[in-house]
Formats: C-alpha cells, sequence, structure tokens
C-alpha cells in the first residue's frame, strides 16, 4: 500500500492506494486563510503544511481502517510549487519513508492530477490525452504509460492560468475568493451571449496548443469598470467570461485530440469541476467521438490520493525508488 503525500500549494494532502484502489484519503487546506489577501501567501501555505501533515496522515488511515505499519511506499510531490510548501511535504514523506524503512518516490504534480481519474474510472488508456486546468496550470499533455513513458507536454498558458483568470476577475466584480466556484454559481443566473468576451489564440495562425488568459482577465476587468455604478451585471459578466474560457479550453482539447489522433479527454483540475466546462467539454467529445473522463471534484482539485496513484504505478512498474536525500524541485518542467 502506498501513502501519497501533497504539499505543493495550500491543500495538505494525504492518501492511500493499493492495486490502483483508492483506501483512504484526507484533505486540509489553508485556503480561508489566505481568502483575505486574495491569493496564497507561501509563508501562510507552509505554516498550515506543517500543522496538518500529521492529522491529516492519522485521518487517511482512519478512513481506511488502518495503521502506518501497513505503509509499504511512500509517494511525495516534488515539483513543481511553492518550495516552502513542498519542503514540508518532502520532509514528511522522508521521515515516514525512514523510519517504516519503505521506499520513497518523487512525483511530478502533473503526474499526479493525471493519475487522479484512474482512482474513479480506472487504468488510463494508451494514449490518452490529458487538460490539466486549475489556478496553477492550463496545460495539455499527450499521455501514455504514466510510469514508463514520458508525458509530451503540447502546450500551456503563456500567461495566467483559467482558474487564475477566474479567480482574478471575480474579485474585480466583487465575489469571494477562491472566485471560480464563485463565478460557477454567479452565472447560472446571467447570459452567457450577453458579452462578446475575446477567445484568446484561437485565430488560424495562432499556437494550436497555447492558452492565454491574461487578455480576458483584462478585458473583463475593463468591462466591469466602465459598468460599474448601477449597470453591472455580475451575472451576466460571470456567464459570459465562464462561456469564453470554456469555448477555448474545449475547442483546444478537441483540436489536440483530433491531431493526434486520440479517443480519450481526461480533464483534470479545480476548474475541471466549473459546470460550463464539463457540459461543453462533454457536448464537444460527443460530437467528435471522444470518450471524455472527468474525475469527481474531490479528486480533481489538489490531494494526497492522486499522489499515492502514482506511487502504486510506480511500484508496480517496478520503478526505481528515490532516496532519502532527494530534494524539492519548485520549477520543474
Ligand atoms: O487544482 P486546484 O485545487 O489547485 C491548483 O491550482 O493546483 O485548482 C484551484 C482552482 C482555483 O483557481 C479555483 O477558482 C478553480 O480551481 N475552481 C473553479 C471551480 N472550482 C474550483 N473554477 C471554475 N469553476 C469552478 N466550479
Ligand atoms: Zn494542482
Amino acid at each position: 500500500m502506498v501513502l501519497g503525500i501533497e504539499s505543493s500549494c495550500d491543500e495538505t494532502g494525504a492518501g492511500l492506494v493499493r492495486d490502483g484502489v483508492l483506501l483512504g484519503h484526507a484533505v486540509a487546506s489553508s485556503m480561508d486563510e489566505h481568502a483575505r489577501f486574495g491569493g496564497v501567501v507561501p509563508e501562510i501555505a507552509s505554516r498550515a503544511h506543517v500543522h496538518a501533515m500529521g492529522p491529516v496522515v492519522r485521518q487517511a488511515l482512519a478512513e481506511a481502517g488502518l495503521r502506518l505499519a501497513d505503509v509499504g511506499a511512500v509517494a511525495v510531490t516534488t515539483g513543481p510549487g511553492l518550495s516552502g510548501a513542498l519542503q514540508v511535504g518532502v520532509a514528511a514523506a522522508k521521515s515516514y519513508a525512514y523510519t517504516l524503512g519503505v521506499p520513497l518516490y518523487g512525483v511530478h504534480h502533473l503526474a499526479g492530477h493525471v493519475a487522479a481519474d484512474t482512482l474513479e474510472h480506472g487504468p488510463l488508456p494508451d494514449p490518452c490525452m490529458v487538460l490539466i486546468v486549475s489556478g496553477g496550470h492550463t496545460s495539455l499533455l499527450l499521455v501514455r504509460d504514466l510510469a514508463r513513458d514520458p508525458i509530451i507536454h503540447l502546450g500551456d498558458t503563456l500567461d495566467d492560468a483559467a482558474g487564475e483568470c477566474f479567480d482574478k476577475v471575480a474579485r474585480v466584480l466583487g465575489l469571494p475568493y477562491p472566485g471560480g466556484p464563485a463565478i460557477d454559481r454567479a452565472a447560472r443566473e446571467g447570459d452567457p451571449d450577453a458579452i462578446r468576451f475575446p477567445r484568446p489564440l484561437t485565430g488560424p495562425r495562432d499556437d494550436r496548443y497555447a492558452f492565454s488568459f491574461s487578455g480576458l482577465k483584462t478585458a473583463a476587468a475593463r468591462w466591469a469598470e466602465a459598468h460599474n455604478g448601477g449597470s453591472l451585471h455580475v451575472a451576466d459578466a460571470a456567464a459570459s467570461l465562464q462561456e469564453a474560457v470554456a469555448d477555448v479550453l474545449t475547442r483546444k482539447a478537441v483540436t489536440a485530440c483530433r491531431d493526434h489522433d486520440v479517443k480519450t479527454l481526461v480533464v483534470v483540475g479545480g476548474v475541471a469541476a466549473n459546470s460550463r466546462v464539463r457540459a461543453l467539454a462533454q457536448e464537444r467529445c460527443a460530437a467528435a467521438g471522444i470518450e471524455l473522463r472527468v474525475p469527481p471534484l474531490k479528486l480533481c482539485t489538489d490531494n494526497g490520493a492522486m499522489i499515492a496513484a502514482v506511487g502504486d504505478l510506480l511500484v508496480r512498474a517496478g520503478a526505481q525508488p528515490a532516496r532519502l536525500d532527494v530534494s524539492i524541485d519548485p520549477s520543474a518542467p
């Protein structure tokens, strides 16, 4: 059984996985402590990890009805992420591995997001396309065998991540942090066609797999400023922004599948929780004959189970464990 530990940003996660099966997991978030700053404060996140790590591991074990002695390997996120935050998880993982005398595996955070889906829907087909959309990433990945083959990185955002765009525009619209869920809720009462926000990098000459959300963010902020003082219709702005983001994300993901003759699209990360992103992805995948897989929300956002899932794949593939002096890699490519 693999104990997975995640601490790259503001979630402290522990998960237990054996042979592809999720046995238990627990997550603590310092999100509320960052709310008044409008974004994650690294120092606060690191301290919160220190406090939450032990309890979260014990909670995951309790949920699974297991003991620390049942842990056969430890997997931990080594990057990318906030360095102080990563340090806490890696130090904890080394301590567990050392005291239990079990192997330690370093895991790339994005491989974790990809593997999250296997805990719900079973092994990933080879190949599959993965769209990772969160507060920190917007990436298109071509995935073959997670434990053996390198992930082929097709494209990324050139500036802001999609979740960051939601969070920042929500702030301008006076919606609470984190902005993504608030925009999703507000959008229910709005008209997605009320404002035609730009669809960045969707022209014929643009990079097919690159994203850009900072212009969209600025356009939404300008619109909000111009309509402040009575005529600001938050619901319409939220619905229109959400439509623009969902349109760009799903259009590019389906294009990537078509280009590479891939029949399965996996959408993960916090923004995969967005109702319009899900609905439009479903619609466009169905039209293109592509199977869509979206893990449940608790596995979409940062968690330790997804890191344990990668560790479990590595163990079963006979991969070489990391050494106890493995270090963090905050800007891992
Ligand atoms: O994966 P995640 O928990 O953390 C990382 O950034 O790695 O993703 C958090 C992001 C935040 O930007 C949040 O606003 C966004 O996911 N998010 C959403 C929704 N739920 C969370 N964005 C749009 N609609 C949602 N329902
Ligand atoms: Zn993440």
